[in-house]
């Protein structure tokens, strides 16, 4: 069997990470969230109260920075698990902002290719298709309705304790999209040679075996 890379892009909340991993894990693949990186940065920045227009600070924390992933996927700033930290409000309010800054993006993009090096990975993220492998032998772009984004996005905070409003939710996550779509600096589009999937009815097991039969086709 050949090793192919695998890009998921989308929307925000649209279950990119879910599938992702659930794909990985039946191929035997690794499993890389790039937006965790961008998390990673907006939390380090956030910590050493670092704005997006201060772009001499932001460069040299670039330098001190240091993304890893455990084991169990969970990303580990500076030998720190963050896993938890970077999925709350503060860094979900602030990360789009983060991301859109081109010196950041050139960093990510180039470890996430470095991480790509010997292939049999899924990666998800906003650009993974268009920007950093645009020669992906398979590439996914996953869509929802946007309630039903924030519904799933509002009961998985929900089910960690974190507290937020739906409309919080709602807020943030259409904040995000406009950021992420309408960025300069490699803007969430769909490749052209991206497949969508839609998976507002679609369950996991159901979106799973389309994402199967389609890393079949690919060569996985
Ligand atoms: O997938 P996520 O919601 O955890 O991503 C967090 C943010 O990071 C998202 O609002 C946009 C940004 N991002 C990006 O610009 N490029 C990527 N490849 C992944 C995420």
């Amino acid at each position: 069997m050949k090793k192919i890379i695998i890009a998921i892009d989308g929307y925000s909340s649209c279950g990119k990470s879910t599938l992702a991993k659930s794909l990985a894990s039946h191929l035997g693949y690794t499993y890389i969230d790039s937006g965790a990186m961008y998390r990673a940065v907006t939390l380090f920045l956030l910590e050493h109260s670092i704005k997006v227009e201060d772009q001499d600070r932001v460069q040299t924390a670039l330098k001190d920075i240091n993304i890893r992933f455990a084991d169990n996927n969970h990303t580990l700033l500076n030998g720190r698990d963050v896993e938890s930290e970077i999925r709350q409000m503060s860094v979900s309010n602030y990360v789009s902002e983060v991301a859109a800054v081109p010196e950041v993006r050139r960093a990510m993009v180039s470890q996430q290719q470095q991480m790509g090096e010997e292939r049999g990975i899924v990666m998800d993220g906003r650009d993974i298709g268009t920007v950093v492998f645009p020669k992906a032998e398979l590439k996914i772009f996953l869509t929802a309705d946007p309630e039903i984004r924030a519904r799933r996005r509002y009961d998985e905070l929900a089910q960690k304790g974190q507290e937020a409003t739906l409309e919080a939710v709602k807020a943030n996550l259409t904040h995000r999209d406009h950021i992420d779509s309408t960025r300069e600096d490699s803007p969430l589009r769909q490749a052209a040679d991206a497949v969508i999937i839609d998976n507002t009815l679609l369950n996991r097991e159901e979106q799973l075996d389309r994402a199967i039969f389609l890393a079949r086709q690919a060569g996985a």
